[in-house]
């Protein structure tokens, strides 16, 4: 590309575009470009529902953590009134960054010049301000950010220009009800800093056709389908008798979850809700992936453990979990370092789009849905 041509011209991605037999993959400016990555920001991340987290990460009255991505941080926060909500996380004085990582607070204090917001954003106490005229503290709530539930996701829009949730996640709700997220509690999450586009990770999440090199050491080859869809999600479904959340030479004595019969009984769904909350569902657990973007080349990678409170509460819990630890904590640092060799090649002059695998449809979906949103 010369340094003259528009880079969001439909023109370039026209191989990208066409049927996924014909198509190539996004050229590699997609992955390593900051004007790219300034256009997702403004036309996706800015205007999509973006995964914050679990509501079981902030069970009690008070309990916090702040989803820090693109430069942009929310506290998202449980009330008094046991409500999750979400804010901006800056101070309305000055604009003083209020929280960090996780915890619990009585009430949201700043540590400049200790103004204090209630839990559900009402300014209480705004020290010496009597002098300044016209001052009401009702004028100076946090700013409140959209949030939406769905079976203990929480989602958060950063503008009100955003489709109803209902429209978004259309038949998810379905497929999945009969694993009753919401009765899941996630008993351990992991972060990753990695050196890679968070395009690359979230299309290597929903294809197998990696699985046989990359994890020959670990899980081995997946045989994966593509699941019809409505609404802004893919996925792909790999039959199994059981659970494939721990290694193959592993067994386990945990349940399966009550109650799933057809394909969720029989095998383990890789799911992707656009742009970048994918969770897999097998057999007797769920695990969730966020993939946060904070440059073109630089994203942290969380990963998050649930299984059925039942299922937590059983005595050999303990001793059997750790298989499961074991599993992801092989499997996913193999797929950040491949992510990170895929960058790093891609920041290569010679780079060119390469021809895609009958095993990578949604990677395919993926890249076309991005460019629906950011080209000209
Ligand atoms: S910036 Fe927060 S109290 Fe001054
Ligand atoms: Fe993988």
């Amino acid at each position: 590309m010369s340094a003259a041509q528009n880079l969001f011209d439909p023109e370039l991605y026209r191989d990208v575009r066409l049927p996924f037999e014909q198509a190539r993959s996004m050229p590699p400016w997609c992955y390593t470009s900051a004007e790219f990555f300034g256009r997702e920001v403004d036309r996706i991340f800015r205007r999509v529902w973006n995964f914050a987290g679990r509501a079981d990460e902030v069970p009690k009255s008070g309990d916090y953590f702040t989803l820090d991505m693109f430069g942009e941080s929310i506290i998202i926060v449980r009330g008094r009134d046991h409500v999750v909500r979400a804010f901006a996380n800056t101070c309305r004085h000055r604009g003083t960054r209020l929280l960090k990582g996780r915890g619990n607070c009585r009430v949201i204090s700043c540590p400049y010049h200790s103004w204090a917001f209630a839990l559900d954003g009402a300014l209480l106490g705004a020290p010496d301000m009597d002098r300044t005229p016209g001052f009401r503290k009702e004028d100076y709530p946090l700013l409140a950010v959209h949030l939406e539930e769905w079976a203990g996701f929480l989602f958060v829009a950063l503008s009100d220009d955003v489709p109803p949730i209902d429209d978004y996640l259309g038949n998810i709700k379905d497929k999945f009800a009969p694993y009753r997220f919401e009765d899941m509690v996630c008993v351990r999450r992991r972060s990753y800093e990695i050196e890679g586009n968070w395009k690359l990770f979230v299309e290597n999440a929903m294809e197998d056709y990696h699985t046989a090199t990359v994890h020959r050491q670990s899980i081995g080859v997946q045989n994966t389908v593509q699941e019809d869809t409505t609404g802004e999600w893919d996925a792909i479904h790999m039959e199994s008798d059981s659970t494939i959340a721990v290694l193959p030479e592993d067994d386990t004595t945990l349940p399966h979850i009550e109650g799933l019969t057809g394909r969720p009984a029989n095998g383990t769904y890789f799911t992707v809700i656009y742009p970048q909350t994918f969770f897999g569902t097998t057999q007797d657990c769920m695990w969730w992936l966020q993939s946060l973007p904070h440059a073109p080349d630089r994203t942290t990678v969380v990963i998050g453990s649930c299984f059925p409170a039942s299922t937590v509460a059983r005595p050999d819990f303990e001793e059997q979990v750790a298989k499961y630890y074991l599993r992801w904590d092989k499997s996913l640092p193999e797929d950040n370092a491949i992510t990170e060799e895929q960058h790093a090649g891609l920041r290569s002059a010679f780079a060119r789009p390469g021809p895609l695998c009958w095993r990578e449809p949604v990677v395919h979906a993926l890249d076309n849905w991005v460019l629906d949103r950011v080209l000209d």
